[in-house]
Parts: C-alpha cells; structure tokens; sequence
C-alpha cells in the first residue's frame, strides 16, 4: 500500500498528515513552525515532523510516495517556490527543492486555500463535483478554484488569490497586507472581523464587547448571537462581502458549489445565509440555478487531505 503525507504550512503550526490514495487521513501530528527561527529551521522542522509521522505509524518509509504542502501565501507552483508568504516570514523560498533534497521523495507545493479546495473536492464537500469555488476564512481570506476536478493555477500558479479581489468602495477602503486598499481579505477575515469589533468600541458604540478583554473574532460572533446589533453588523459587512465577490466570481467561473471552511465559517447559521441573501440579490439569476453556497466538511483536516492529494490529482 502506498502513503503520501500531506503538510500544512502554517504561520503558528505545521500539520502532517498521512493519507492513503483515496484521501483516507489515517494518522495527524502538529508541531510548532518556529518563524521567528528562520527559514532553516522551518524547513528542517517540516523533514522532522515528516520523519517522525511515518516512524511512528505502521507504514514504512517505503511505502511513502511523495510529500505535499500547502502555504498560506502566494505560490509559485511550478518552480516549487514560495513566493510571498508574510505570516510565516518568506519571501522567495525555493521550499520544493529544499525538501526535496532532506527528504529524498517527490515533494508538490500550493497554495493553503488551493489544496484545502483540493480536499473538499476530493473527499470532503465537493466529493463527486467537477467545478467549485473554496474560500477559508481565517487570518486571511484563502481561495482555491477547482476546475474538471483539479486545482486551476493560472499562468504562474497564483490564480485563486480570492482574499484580494478589491471590493470594499473607495471611501470605506482600508490597506491590506498585500499594501492595496479594499481588499475582501481586510472586512471578512478573522483579522478584518477583529480590527472592525475595536473601531466600534473606540467610537463608542453601544455594544456588549469590550476591548479589554483583547477581542477575538468568536466573540463578535457570539455576541452577534447572543443579539448585539453591533456584532450583528460586523459579521454581516464581513458576510455581505463575501456573498459580493461570489457573485463576481460566479459570474466568471460558473461553479456549481461555493465551499466556505476555515474558523469563520464556524460563525453560525446567520453568516451562511447573509451570504446567500446578498448572492442571490447580485448574481444574475442564470448564474443561481443549481448554485450552492455550503460549509466545508473537512474542517481543519482540509489542508493536509488536500496537500497529500496534489501527488495524485494535480
Ligand atoms: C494569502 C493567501 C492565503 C490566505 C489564507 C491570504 O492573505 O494571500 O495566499 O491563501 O491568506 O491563508
Ligand atoms: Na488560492
Ligand atoms: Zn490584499
């Protein structure tokens, strides 16, 4: 039996997973990235959680095949490189040849939402779907666009970089990371959720957050539960933009199903079908018929079935 270990490259964690070939996770391990140790060290740390993954199952290092990874930030696929990846620290990481040479197996690399889109097509929400649109709602906004089932790259693997379609009107616009203004990224992810929840307790809105107690993005989704107008508001602007740019991309693209994953989409009911509402009001009707807006199912295992699946569908 063959293995693949899939790898999630994150800016706190690195998962490893192993996968058999049809997108079976059988076993997990987590290990801390340690950026602020360098490259080296980031590096060297993904060959020994890989390392240790497979010693510690009952699979040999034989049986494994390859490694794939998945990167928060923008990849070049082909050339194997990071290219620009600001919360884990690299800019132009040429990670496939590094680990190539540590771990002496074929080694794909992609984006983090790409493979967690891989995933869910894979063996999660969009099991047996040729055509879908993923987004991961965490400290970013991820995309990832499947087309006739396999990830689609674009001319030099940066296609699907959904977080940075500019949607936000001018006079409301803010910078984001990427250092242009409006980006979805800077009112629907975690980030953007948090920084909107402070502006309303500094301008003294009446609201029951409070900024002592350091806000986290669950909490302006509880209180919005919980019947705060304020939080109600800043989950549906993060909402009603999201919904914006799936009706953009809808009219582009034309999937069938809009995956929504990452610890946002953990918001509720009430984010699903904000998201809905506004679709439905800005996409043309032809482009709604048969159109479907879900939550992934893979939950935080989305990335690393992805990652090991680029060895086998891409
Ligand atoms: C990055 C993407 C990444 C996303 C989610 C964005 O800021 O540009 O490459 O997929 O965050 O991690
Ligand atoms: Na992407
Ligand atoms: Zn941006």
């Amino acid at each position: 039996e063959s293995i693949y270990v899939g790898v999630d490259l994150g800016g706190t964690a690195i998962k490893v997973g192993i996968c058999n070939e049809n997108g079976q996770l059988l076993h997990t391990y987590e290990g801390p990235t340690e950026t602020d140790k360098g490259v080296d060290v980031v590096i060297g740390n993904i060959e020994k959680y890989v390392r240790h993954i497979v010693e510690e199952s009952p699979y040999e290092w034989d049986q494994l095949k390859g490694v794939g990874a998945g990167v928060a930030g923008f990849t070049n696929v082909r050339d194997g490189i990071i290219v620009l990846a600001p919360n884990i620290g690299f800019r132009d990481v040429p990670i496939r040849a590094l680990l190539e040479n540590r771990i002496g197996k074929p080694v794909k690399i992609d984006n983090d939402a790409n493979v967690a889109a891989l995933g869910e097509a894979w063996a999660g929400a969009g099991k047996g779907i040729e055509n879908c649109v993923c987004y991961t709602l965490g400290t970013g906004v991820g995309g990832g666009i499947i087309i006739n089932g396999k990830i689609y790259q674009g001319s030099s693997g940066m296609a699907g970089e959904i977080g940075h379609i500019s949607v936000v009107p001018d006079l409301e616009a803010i910078q984001c990371g990427c250092g242009k203004m409006g980006c979805l990224e800077t009112v629907s992810s975690a980030t953007g959720i948090i920084r909107m929840a402070k502006d309303a307790v500094e301008r003294g809105d009446r609201t029951s957050l409070a900024l002592e107690d350091h806000i986290a993005a669950k909490e302006v989704f509880d209180a919005a539960k919980a019947g705060d107008e304020v939080a109600l508001r800043i989950v549906n602007r993060a909402a009603f933009y999201l919904g914006k740019s799936m009706a953009a991309v809808a009219a582009v693209l034309n999937p069938e199903l809009f995956i929504i994953g990452g610890g946002v989409s953990k918001a509720g009911d009430f984010l699903f079908e904000e998201m809905r509402r506004v679709y439905a009001k800005l996409a043309p009707e032809p482009l709604q018929k048969g159109v479907y807006i879900v939550p992934a199912v893979l939950g935080n295992d989305a990335g690393i079935v992805g990652a090991a699946g680029l060895l086998l569908r891409s």
